[in-house]
C-alpha cells in the first residue's frame, strides 16, 4: 500500500452545544401538566385569568432559596392585590418540597403559600429554558417569567444561583404591566407606584388631553401624568 498510513485524527468537529430556548418577551407561555406539593397542575388552566408568575430556583433545602421562597409567601398579599398567582419550580420532587416547606415556615416567618412544581424530569425546565448549562449542567437557575392574562410572556429575569432576588422589583414590575394593559401608560427609569408615570407614544396629544387632563408635556415625546387609581 502507497502513502501514508491512516491517521487516528478526526478532522469531524463536534455540533455546538445550541444555546437554551427561553420564551421571549410576547411568546405565549408553554403549557404543561405538573405534580406540585399542593398535588397535579395544570398550568393555564391554574393562572385562569390572572396574571402569573413563574420563577425556578436551583434547589431545595438551600439557602438562598429557603430566603427566596419565604420571601414570596410574606407577599401573598401584595400578589393577590395584583390578581397575581405565583408557582414555583425546582428540579427536585413533589415529595422533596413538602418535606422542605416546614423549614421555610419556621425560619422565613410564612407558611409557603404557593403551589412549588416538582420537575425531576427537566420537562418545565426545558420549556422554559431554566437550566443554562455552562452556569450548572443540571439545576435550573433563578429565572422568572410574569405571564399576563392572555398567557403570553411580559417580563423574563435571569439570576444566578448565588443572587437571590428581589421580589419587591416583581411587584413593581407588574404594577407598570398593569398599567400598560389598562390606560396606555408606561413608567419611567426607577419608577415607584404612586409617582408620575408617562403617556406612551402612541396615545395622541389630542387623546391624552382628554384622557389625562392634568398631565405635562416636558417634550413632545416626554409626556408625564399623574398615575391614576388602579381599576
Ligand atoms: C442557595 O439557594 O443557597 C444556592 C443554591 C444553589 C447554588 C448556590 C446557592
Amino acid at each position: 500500500m502507497c502513502g501514508p498510513p491512516p491517521t487516528t485524527t478526526s478532522t469531524a468537529t463536534a455540533a455546538p452545544e445550541q444555546p437554551p430556548i427561553t420564551p421571549q418577551l410576547g411568546d405565549l407561555a408553554p403549557d404543561f401538566i405538573a405534580e406540585t406539593s399542593d398535588g397535579e397542575i395544570r398550568f393555564h388552566e391554574w393562572l385562569g385569568e390572572s396574571w402569573g408568575v413563574l420563577f425556578s430556583h436551583p434547589a431545595d433545602f438551600t439557602p438562598v432559596c429557603t430566603t427566596e421562597l419565604g420571601a414570596v409567601a410574606r407577599l401573598r398579599d401584595q400578589f393577590a392585590a395584583r390578581d397575581t398567582k405565583v408557582a414555583a419550580v425546582s428540579v427536585d420532587t413533589a415529595e422533596s418540597h413538602r418535606a422542605w416547606s416546614p423549614d421555610i415556615a419556621e425560619t422565613q416567618g410564612a407558611e409557603v403559600n404557593f403551589p412549588l412544581i416538582a420537575d425531576p424530569d427537566r420537562r418545565v425546565a426545558t420549556l422554559y429554558g431554566m437550566i443554562h448549562p455552562r452556569h450548572d449542567n443540571t439545576a435550573t437557575v433563578r429565572s422568572v417569567f410574569v405571564i399576563g392574562p392572555d398567557k403570553t410572556i411580559k417580563l423574563t429575569l435571569t439570576y444566578p444561583a448565588s443572587t437571590g432576588r428581589h421580589f419587591g422589583e416583581i411587584l413593581r414590575v407588574l404594577d407598570s404591566l398593569q398599567l400598560t394593559a389598562a390606560h396606555q401608560l408606561a413608567t419611567p427609569a426607577d419608577w415607584q407606584p404612586g409617582q408620575d408615570v408617562i403617556i406612551t407614544p402612541g396615545v395622541s396629544q389630542e387623546e391624552a388631553a382628554r384622557r389625562f387632563p392634568d398631565h405635562r408635556v416636558i417634550k413632545p415625546y416626554l409626556r408625564l401624568t399623574p398615575q391614576p387609581a388602579r381599576p
